[in-house]
C-alpha cells in the first residue's frame, strides 16, 4: 500500500486542531448523567416480551435426585419452565476448557449454580414462580478451600512452571535468606448495571440478541450452540455497558443463552435481568490467592535467587482460570529482577463459583508477592523499602539483570526515571522525615508511607486473540460511521476510537458516530479485555481510514492531476499542493466518481510469541508502568485507618485522550484500593456466599476518596508502534494501590522500629490490621 500522509507521518502538517492527545470528554457523558444513555433494559421492548429468572443451587455440592416443578409451572403467570434437558444443542457453554454446564447437570457444582429457567409475564412472576420449586439433592461434601485442593491434587487445569538459572544454588549461596507467605481476597465486580440480556427471535431460527457482554462473539458462538444453528443465524448487538471490569468477558454469556432457548421455544422476545443478590451469588469474581515465596539476597538486599508458588482459587471449572493464573506468574516479579527463579502456578478446584477475569486478570494477584518479597527484605536489611526496591528494579543497561523469569528482554523500562521523578514531586523523602518524627511522638495513632512501582504486561497471553477488525463508512454529506471489535464499558474505548478516525480526516469529533458492536458488522471479535481494547480496535479503525484515504488521494489527485502521495486531510480540508477541497465536497464528487466510501480494516500485533513447553517467550508487546505514592493513617488500638494522601505517576505513553485515562487511573486506583483494604467476600462453612449485597461487601465510597490525590500522566511515547505511540491505561492503575496496602504495613511496622514485617493478608480490613498490630506487639515491638 502506499504510504499515507496520517498527519503524524507529515510532521510539519500536523495539525494544532487535531483530536489526538486532547482531553475530550467521553462520548456518552451526558447522555449517561441524564439518564438518557440506553443499556440493555433501557431498550424499548417488544409487544410479546417476557420475562426469566433462575432457580439456584442451595448446597455447592451434591447430586440432583429429582426436580419437581409442578408447584412453579402452575404460580402466576408463567409460561415455560427449562431444566438442563431441554437445551435444545450444547450443554456445556465453557469458553476454553469444558466444564461449565449452561444449567446444573445432575451434579451440584457450588452454591448458586443454576438449576433452571422459568418464563413468566413479569419479571415479578418469574421470579415468585421460581421459589416454588422442589429440588431434591444428595448432598456431597464440598471443598472449599486452597489447601485442600491442593492435597487433593484438584485443578483445573495442570500446573505450570518457568525458570531462569538454577534457584537452589543460588539461594544457598546468599547471606539473607528469607521465606513468607501471603494469602490474597477476591473481589466482586460489582458492576453498576448488573447481567442482563434480552433475545429477540426472528424469521425462522433466527436469533437476535442484546446482551451486557464484553464479548459478543463468544456470546454469539455460545448462543447459536446451544440453540443447534450456525453462528450466521444469530447477531448479537451491544451499544454499552454499565461496567464490565472482567466479569462480562465470559459470564455474560449464560443469562444471553438462556434467554435465547426460552426465546425459541415460545417464539416470543425474552429477557433476563439477574437481581444483585443473585447477580453476586451465581458469577464468578477474582480469584483468591494463596502464594508463598523463598527469596534470597546479598548483603545489599539485591535479590539473587526466587522461588515462587502461586495458587489460584479458581472455583469448580477452568473459565479462564489458566491465563489468569500465567498472568499471576508473569507478574510475580513486578519491576525487578528476581535472580534465579523458578514460579510454579497452580489452579485449585473449589465447590465455589468459577471465579474470572477481574483488571488486572491475575496479575496484580502475583505482583503483591514480588512488594511482600520487597518489604520483608527490607525490614531485615533495616533499610527503607523505597531504596530496596530502587535496588532491585530491572536494568536494561546490565545484560545479567534485565531479562524476566520467562526469558523476555526488558526494554524501553521507564521505571527508574519515572520513580525518581515521583520519589521528588511527592517529597518521598521529606515525608518519610516527618513520619518518623510523628511516629516517635505519637504512641497510638502511626503514619505509615510507601511507594511501589507497577509493570504490566500489554497483550493478550493467548496470541490469536490479538486480532481486531474495524468497519468504516462514509456517507454522502462526510459524515461518518465507525464500527469495530471493542465494547464500550465505561473505559472510553469508543471515545478514542471516534477521536482516531477524526484524526485521519482531519475532522472534528461529532463528525464520527462509533456505532453499537455487533456481531454482524465486524465478525470473530477478541473480548475487550486484558486493556487491548484501543491498541486493537484502534489500529484496525486507522487501517480502514488509511484504505479509504489512499482511495480518497488517488480520486483527488487524478481530479487536479496532482501526486497522490502528497494529498493531506486537516481542518476539515483535503490538500494537494496549490489545491484545497472541503472534505464534504470531496466526498461528494468521489460518491458521484463511484469511489467505494467503505471499508474494512484489520489489525494483529506484531513480534509476540511464548511457548508454554518451555515457559519462555515474549507474551507482551510491551509493558505499561506507573509507580504510586500512598500515606497512611492507621489507629493501633481498633485497626481503623485512613488514606491521607495518594500521588500517582502513570505510563500511559503519548496519551490518546489524558482526560478519559486520568480517570481510568483514578478509578483503577480506587477499585484497587477496594480491592486490598474494605471488600471482604466471605463464604461460610457450607460454601455459601454471604456477603451477597452492598449491604455486606463494602465498596469504597465517595468519603474513602484520599483528600490529596495528584495523578499525572508520564507522557512518554510508547517506543512500540502502537496506535500514535500511546499505551493501554485499562488494567495497570489497580495495582498502583499496592502501594496503600505497603503503607498500612509500614505504619504497622513503625511499632517495631521497622525492624519487623507484618504479616497483613488482604484484603487488610481494620480486624486483620488489628491482628497484624498484635502479632508485632507480641514479637517484641514496642507496646502502647
Ligand atoms: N473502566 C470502566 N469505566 N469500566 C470498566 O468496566 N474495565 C476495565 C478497564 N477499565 C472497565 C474500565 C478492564 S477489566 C479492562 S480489561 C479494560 O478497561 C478494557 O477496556 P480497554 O481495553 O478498552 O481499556
Ligand atoms: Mo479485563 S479483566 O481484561 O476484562
Amino acid at each position: 500500500m502506499r504510504k499515507l500522509s496520517t498527519l503524524s507521518d507529515i510532521p510539519h502538517k500536523v495539525s494544532s486542531t487535531s483530536v489526538i492527545g486532547v482531553g475530550h470528554k467521553h462520548e456518552s457523558a451526558i447522555r449517561q448523567v441524564s439518564g438518557q444513555a440506553r443499556y440493555v433494559d433501557d431498550i424499548p421492548e417488544a409487544a410479546n416480551i417476557h420475562h426469566a429468572a433462575v432457580g439456584l443451587s442451595p448446597v455447592a455440592a451434591g447430586t440432583i435426585i429429582s426436580i419437581e416443578l409442578e408447584d412453579v409451572l402452575s404460580s402466576d403467570g408463567v409460561i415455560d419452565i427449562i431444566t438442563v434437558t431441554d437445551v435444545p444443542g450444547h450443554i456445556d457453554i465453557a469458553p476454553v476448557f469444558d466444564g461449565d454446564p449452561i444449567l446444573a447437570d445432575k451434579k451440584i457444582l457450588y452454591h448458586g449454580q443454576p438449576i433452571f429457567a422459568v418464563l413468566a409475564k413479569t419479571i415479578e412472576q418469574a421470579r415468585k414462580a421460581v421459589l416454588k420449586a422442589k429440588i431434591d439433592i444428595a448432598p456431597g461434601v464440598p471443598c472449599l478451600n486452597i489447601e485442600q485442593a491442593k492435597q487433593e491434587m484438584n485443578f483445573v487445569r495442570p500446573p505450570h512452571e518457568m525458570q531462569q538459572g538454577n534457584f537452589e544454588k543460588s539461594y544457598a549461596a546468599c547471606p539473607i535468606q528469607l521465606k513468607g507467605n501471603l494469602t490474597i481476597g477476591g473481589q466482586e465486580h460489582m458492576y453498576l448495571e448488573g447481567q442482563v440480556s434480552m433475545a429477540v427471535p426472528e424469521e425462522e431460527d433466527r436469533m437476535l440478541v442484546f446482551t451486557s457482554s464484553q464479548h459478543p462473539s463468544e456470546v454469539q458462538k455460545l448462543v447459536a450452540e446451544v440453540l443447534d444453528i450456525k453462528l450466521h443465524k444469530v447477531v448479537v448487538d451491544m451499544r454499552r455497558m454499565g461496567g464490565g471490569f472482567g466479569g462480562k468477558e465470559t459470564q455474560a454469556a449464560q443469562w444471553a443463552c438462556l434467554s435465547a432457548i426460552l426465546a425459541s421455544r415460545n417464539k416470543c422476545a425474552v429477557k433476563l435481568r439477574l437481581p444483585r443478590m443473585q447477580d453476586m451469588m451465581a458469577t464468578g469474581k477474582r480469584h483468591p490467592f494463596e502464594n508463598s515465596y523463598q527469596v534470597a539476597t546479598d548483603e545489599n538486599g539485591r535479590i539473587q535467587a526466587t522461588q515462587i508458588e502461586i495458587n489460584g482459587n479458581c472455583g469448580h471449572s477452568a473459565d479462564l482460570s489458566d491465563a489468569i493464573v500465567d498472568r499471576a506468574m508473569f507478574h510475580a516479579d513486578n519491576g525487578y529482577y528476581l535472580g534465579s527463579s523458578k514460579i510454579v502456578g497452580h489452579r485449585c478446584r473449589t465447590n465455589q463459583v468459577s471465579h474470572t477475569a477481574f483488571r488486572g486478570f491475575g496479575g496484580p494477584q502475583g505482583m503483591l508477592v514480588a512488594e511482600a518479597m520487597i518489604d520483608a527484605i527490607a525490614r531485615k536489611l533495616g533499610k527503607d523499602p523505597l531504596t530496596v526496591r530502587k535496588l532491585n528494579l530491572y536494568d536494561e543497561h546490565d545484560p545479567l539483570r534485565c531479562t524476566t523469569p520467562y526469558d523476555m528482554f526488558i526494554e524501553h523500562n521507564v521505571l527508574p526515571e519515572l520513580i525518581a521523578e515521583l520519589e521528588n514531586s511527592s517529597q518521598y523523602w521529606q515525608r518519610r522525615k516527618d513520619i518518623s518524627a510523628f511516629n516517635a511522638n505519637h504512641s497510638i495513632i502511626k503514619k505509615g508511607l510507601a511507594l511501589t512501582p507497577v509493570k504490566f504486561g500489554i497483550s493478550f497471553t493467548a496470541k490469536h486473540l490479538n486480532q481486531a477488525g474495524a468497519l468504516l463508512h462514509i456517507y454522502t454529506d462526510g459524515s461518518i460511521q465507525i464500527n469495530h471489535g471493542g465494547t464500550e464499558m465505561g473505559q472510553g474505548l469508543h471515545t478514542k476510537i471516534g477521536q482516531i478516525v477524526a484524526h485521519e480526516f482531519g475532522l472534528p469529533l461529532e463528525h464520527i458516530e462509533v456505532t453499537s458492536t455487533r456481531t454482524d458488522k465486524v465478525p470473530n471479535t477478541s473480548p475487550t479485555a486484558a486493556s487491548s481494547g484501543t491498541d486493537l480496535n484502534g489500529k484496525a479503525a486507522q487501517n480502514a481510514c488509511l484504505i479509504i484515504k489512499e482511495r480518497l488521494c488517488e480520486f483527488y489527485a487524478g481530479l487536479v492531476k496532482g501526486d497522490a502521495d502528497n494529498v493531506y486531510f486537516e481542518e476539515q480540508n483535503v490538500y494537494l499542493e496549490e489545491h484545497k477541497i472541503t472534505f464534504t465536497d470531496l466526498i461528494q464528487q468521489a460518491y458521484i466518481g463511484r469511489v467505494s466510501l467503505s471499508a474494512s480494516g484489520f489489525y494483529k500485533t506484531p513480534k509476540i510469541h511464548y511457548n508454554r513447553e518451555t515457559g519462555k517467550g515474549r507474551p507482551f508487546f510491551y509493558f505499561a508502568y506507573g509507580a504510586s505514592c500512598s500515606e497512611v493513617t492507621v489507629d493501633t488500638l481498633t485497626g481503623e485507618y485512613k488514606v491521607d494522601r495518594v500521588d500517582i505517576l502513570h505510563d500511559a505513553g503519548r496519551s490518546l485522550n489524558p482526560a478519559i485515562d486520568v480517570g481510568q487511573i483514578e478509578g483503577g486506583f480506587i477499585q484497587g484500593m477496594g480491592w486490598l483494604t474494605t471488600e471482604d467476600l466471605k463464604w461460610d462453612d457450607s460454601g455459601r456466599l454471604i456477603s451477597n449485597n452492598p449491604a455486606t461487601y463494602k465498596i469504597p465510597a465517595i468519603g474513602d476518596t484520599p483528600e490529596i490525590f495528584n495523578v499525572d500522566l508520564y507522557g512518554r511515547a510508547n517506543e512500540e508502534n502502537s496506535i500514535y505511540h500511546s499505551k493501554a491505561v485499562g488494567e495497570p492503575p489497580l495495582m498502583l494501590a499496592n502501594s496503600v496496602w505497603c503503607a498500612i504495613k509500614d505504619a504497622i511496622s513503625s511499632l517495631s522500629n521497622y525492624h519487623l514485617d507484618p504479616q497483613l493478608n488482604t484484603p487488610a480490613t481494620p480486624e486483620k490490621v488489628l491482628d497484624a498490630i498484635e502479632l508485632i506487639q507480641q514479637a517484641g515491638g514496642q507496646s502502647n
